[in-house]
């Protein structure tokens, strides 16, 4: 069996985990489970980075020790993790004993090669970044300098002695490095920066502190600790068992995998490959680059102090969705903007109305019209002969999407399938099938042919909806987690009845969400004063509901009857050319047919309308909206967001009934 060894960043434990924390997260935990699926041994790796000024500084600020603040974060991060279904292998602590012992081999083998050398570093430090920031970087006229990584201006000037790692040494090595292996650092577009930094020359490192305590301190100078960078990158040996050249690290090292943000490109990309060549250690075959997510377009982070709780949305939504959203949204090249309106709007479009009631409207059928058990042979036609092709098709699509870490593209694949699916059912029409005793056999095979399809979508699904994949599994009595086709016998049966997701209210949602954002700001600790209203502020204003408008505007009940409304039936509906909001509809009034165009078109497909009872206003000016004239208004309810809620009449309402 292949082997796969992927990791996250360690986290600092100044912070508490945020949504970003966990998309890198979950991804990795996706990755690992898709490549289980694809017959790989996989190992998953990530921790918590404890050492360093930015820790300590952390910790003194909250009267605790560095420890202490480490002990009660990692507690944090893990436990999210546990609920967010992340499946690590390990989990290390840069205060664990191996990971100290083994930073201290591999500073002892570089300076035992020459590249670790004494002298003295004078310039500024971005605590924030934990980033030395080079001479070339002009002083401010306040005497300040801006850190290249976050644009933080930094006053901390350190002038000390300290180890200095020959950096300036390896330039040529690298760009020969990346030239070779031109995939190292994906999305290209990131291999680029990392090459022409390295062009532009690289000094050498300053790799200890002396006036830093807290950290790991340098074999045979026990004044000084290790730059915590040093510490940190080599988590990725020490965790494997470097300290004694163990089973684990001979079978796993290199890694294949290192997932991170644009943030720490470049401690990954040019550090760490350096660090490794001087210790005379394989390189790691790959680093996967993510973008950012953002929220009012600022990064977001404890610093920015507009974190979002993951904790809020685990409230209302299951683990799935969260895990759902992170993959469906972000791709990998570019940074992902935030917001619960996305959140809620991707969640229940996709997972309620087209996953889970697929699952649903076949289960429900299965048991009204089979009694949950099939135990004859069924008929098929070629339509299902196409439903079994498509999927080979599908298949092929989200496997090289998903090699390629593109899980937002392979999804957009996988959800036009299982449309594609709810509208095989509309043409089936199973509920006129269902009406001759004759037609038994069709039917049957109409509603195996969806298990069958379902079946085979939820092994794709299955490492990012782990728990809902699980449900189906189990729904459908189905253990078999494998890719493909999932060629069920004729005869089989099932075991109906469990929810998949259950619709979150969006008006519950955003009353509660402000309200619990708002309480999450306030209770950070770190950010103060103006930065930390801005994003208070900034969230209000974009979670807050209208208010309803007070009584000033009654009307007399003629006015009222003025509008005429009435119940039509949706005859034909289809969408309007190149306007994404857009349903053409034919209805009948009871007194004839007329055309409407209704703005529903992002959350109501045509076939979901076609035979059913709307309420029109009949008597509205007629207008033309794109080429086609309009007579008369379908009325919904519209929520926060507009979107609309088309409302439900008795099925014995008769058309052409007056609304007074
Ligand atoms: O940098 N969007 O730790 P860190 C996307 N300890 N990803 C984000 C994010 C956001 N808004 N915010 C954080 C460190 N991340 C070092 C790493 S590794 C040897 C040492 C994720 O707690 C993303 O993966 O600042 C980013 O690279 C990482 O968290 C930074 O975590
Ligand atoms: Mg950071």
């Amino acid at each position: 069996m292949p082997k796969f060894y992927l990791t996250t960043p360690i986290y600092y434990v100044n912070d508490v985990p945020h949504i970003g924390h966990a998309y890198t997260t979950i991804l990795a935990d996706v990755i690992k489970r898709y490549k289980q699926q694809r017959g790989y041994r996989v190992l998953f790796l990530t921790g918590t980075d404890e050492h360093g000024q930015k820790i300590e500084k952390s910790a003194n600020k909250q009267g605790l020790t560095p420890k202490q603040l480490a002990d009660s974060m990692v507690e944090r991060f893990k436990q999210l993790w546990q609920t967010l279904n992340i499946e690590y292998d390990h989990f290390i602590r840069t205060t664990d004993e191996v990971h100290i012992k083994g930073v201290q081999k591999i500073f002892s083998k570089v300076k035992e090669k020459g590249d670790i050398y004494l002298g003295e570093y004078a310039g500024h430090y971005c605590i924030s970044c934990e980033n030395f920031i080079p001479e070339s970087i002009e002083e401010t006229a306040d005497g300040k300098r801006t850190c290249p990584d976050c644009g933080r201006p930094t006053d901390n000037r350190v002038k000390e002695k300290c180890y200095f790692f020959r950096l300036s040494a390896y330039g040529d090595r690298l760009l020969k490095f990346y030239e070779e292996n031109p995939e190292f650092v994906t999305p290209r577009s990131r291999m680029n920066e990392v090459v022409s930094f390295v062009k532009m020359g690289l000094r050498d490192l300053s790799v200890t502190r002396s006036t830093v305590k807290w950290g790991v301190p340098v074999p045979g100078d026990p004044q000084q600790t290790i730059y915590v960078w040093f510490d940190a990158l080599s988590n990725y040996i020490t965790a494997i068992d470097y300290l004694n050249e163990g089973k684990r690290f001979t079978t796993y090292w290199p890694a294949d995998l290192h997932i991170m943000a644009k943030d720490i490109l470049k401690y990954h990309a040019v550090y760490w490959p350096a660090f490794l060549m001087a210790a005379g250690l394989p390189l790691p075959k790959k680093e996967l680059i993510h973008g950012w997510w953002l929220k009012d377009e600022k990064k977001i982070s404890k610093s920015s102090g507009n974190v979002l709780d993951p904790h809020i949305l685990l409230k209302h939504f299951n683990p799935d969705a969260i895990r759902y959203f992170l993959m469906r949204e972000a791709s990998i090249g570019a940074d992902g903007n935030f917001s619960h309106e996305g959140f809620i709007n991707r969640v229940n479009t996709d997972l309620t109305n087209d996953w889970a009631n697929l699952v649903s409207r076949t289960t429900g059928m299965i048991e009204k019209y089979f009694a949950n058990s099939f135990n004859q042979p069924a008929v098929y036609t070629y339509k299902e002969e196409e439903i079994r092709g498509r999927f080979g098709t599908l298949e092929k699509t989200a496997l090289d999407c998903f090699d390629q870490y593109q899980f937002n593209r392979g999804l957009e694949a996988i959800f036009e399938y299982i449309n594609y699916l709810n509208r095989y059912i509309v043409e089936a029409q199973p509920w006129n099938l269902a009406k001759e005793e004759a037609n038994q056999p069709r039917l049957a095979g109409v509603l195996k042919t969806l298990t069958r399809a379902i079946l085979s979508v939820n092994a794709l699904l299955a490492p990012i909806l782990t728990d809902t994949a699980a449900k189906v599994r189990t729904i459908f009595n189905a253990p078999g987690q494998d890719l493909g086709w999932h060629d069920l016998p004729e005869v089989f049966s099932i075991l109906p009845g469990m929810q998949l997701f259950p619709r979150v209210d969006s008006k519950v949602f955003f009353t509660e969400v402000p309200q619990e954002d708002a309480a999450q700001q306030a209770g950070a600790a770190a950010p103060q004063g103006d930065a930390a209203q801005q994003a208070g502020a900034a969230a209000d204003a974009a979670f807050s509901l209208p208010t309803i408008p007070d009584a000033a505007n009654v009307i007399e009940i003629e006015d009222f009857k003025k509008v005429q409304m009435v119940v039509a039936r949706v005859l034909e509906a289809e969408k309007v050319e190149k306007a994404d909001k857009l349903l053409k509809l034919k209805i009948d009034t009871g007194d004839g047919t007329r055309t409407l165009v209704a703005g529903i078109a992002l959350f109501y497909k045509p076939e979901d309308l076609v035979g059913r009872k709307i309420i029109i206003v009949k008597n509205l000016k007629p207008a033309k909206l794109r080429g086609i004239l309009s007579e008369g208004m379908i009325l919904a309810a519209s929520d926060a967001n507009n979107r609309p809620y088309v409302p439900i009449l008795p099925d014995d309402t008769p058309v052409g009934a007056i609304l007074k």
